[in-house]
């Protein structure tokens, strides 16, 4: 799955940040914006993760790549970032709110403890950032992309923090698209389906069998890989997506086309 189908220079001169970087979509995602030129500063909590995805780079990119520390729950880390950002390079254009967790658990599974986590990371998160950083987008006339999921727009069994988290997020960005638009501030989210990144591999080892179930029920018939997110990204988040605000765009294989009845191959 190809992330070079974006123009070399589409976005020189631009300075993308990105929460979560060190791994999965947020590498990913990284990487993609790199490729078409911005300088991008990768947040993430995990520091021994973003030092191994930093030594992992092409030198040609990892010379616009720059890791920072970031645990996007506390808002004292939020705010450092943002302000990070601006004392380099005196400008943000566009934030990937990406950082996310999504433990195992129905309603009465869920302590207090893992609630107050899973929003803390996933909601407050993309809050937290949002807000500093929106002063610096208006003057920029910038862009958001928040990263949603398939499970904040119907919901999946035994994920009931991480589907409110998620439907949070959903509104969040309509709320900002529709409060920012007239600053000419654009902010849309993505709704990827599974996507093969440590996250799912964690939740392959929690649910035996998992892995296959998703194969059989994806129209597509396969998960998706995190270049084909980034993809979605870097279109969102570009002049080619400059009336498109508000959106929650699915990439998702065809998941959440499909309405849940059983197909007659099903029945043996
Ligand atoms: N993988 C999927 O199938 C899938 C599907 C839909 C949505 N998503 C969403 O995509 C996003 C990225 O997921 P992924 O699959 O790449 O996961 P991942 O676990 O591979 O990467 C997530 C990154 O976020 C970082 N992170 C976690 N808590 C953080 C915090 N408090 N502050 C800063 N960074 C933090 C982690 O260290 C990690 O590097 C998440 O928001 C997730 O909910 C993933």
């Amino acid at each position: 799955m190809s992330t070079n189908v974006w123009k070399e220079n589409l976005y020189s001169g631009r300075v993308v940040a990105v929460s979560g970087a060190a791994s999965g979509i947020g590498a990913a995602v990284s990487i993609g914006f790199l490729r078409a030129g911005a300088a991008v500063v990768g947040g993430d909590v995990n520091d021994i993760a973003l030092n191994r995805f930093v030594e992992q780079l092409p030198a040609t990119l990892r010379e616009r790549f720059v890791p920072l520390v970031l645990d996007v729950s506390r808002t004292e880390s939020a705010d450092a970032f943002v302000a990070a950002v601006h004392e380099r390079f005196g400008r943000m254009d566009v934030l990937i709110n990406n950082a996310g967790i999504a433990p195992v658990g129905s309603v009465t599974e869920t302590s207090n403890e893992l609630w107050r986590r899973v929003m803390s990371v996933d909601v407050d998160g993309v809050f937290f950032l949002a807000r500093a950083a929106l002063p610096y987008l208006i003057a920029a006339r910038g862009s958001i992309v928040n990263t949603a999921s398939v499970s904040g727009i119907g919901a999946d069994f035994n994920y009931a923090a991480y589907n409110a988290a998620k439907g949070a997020i959903v509104n969040l960005t309509r709320s900002m698209a529709i409060d920012y638009g007239k600053s000419s501030v654009r902010v849309n989210a993505i709704a990827p389906g599974p996507v093969r990144t440590p996250l799912l591999e964690d939740n392959f080892r929690a649910i035996p069998g998992l892995d296959d179930a998703f194969s059989t029920f994806i129209p597509l018939g396969r998960i998706a890989e995190p270049g084909e997110i980034a993809d979605a990204v870097l279109f969102l988040a570009s002049p080619a997506a400059s009336f498109i605000t508000g959106a929650i765009l699915p990439i998702d294989g065809g998941v959440t086309a499909w309405n849940g009845q059983p197909n007659g191959d099903f029945v043996s």
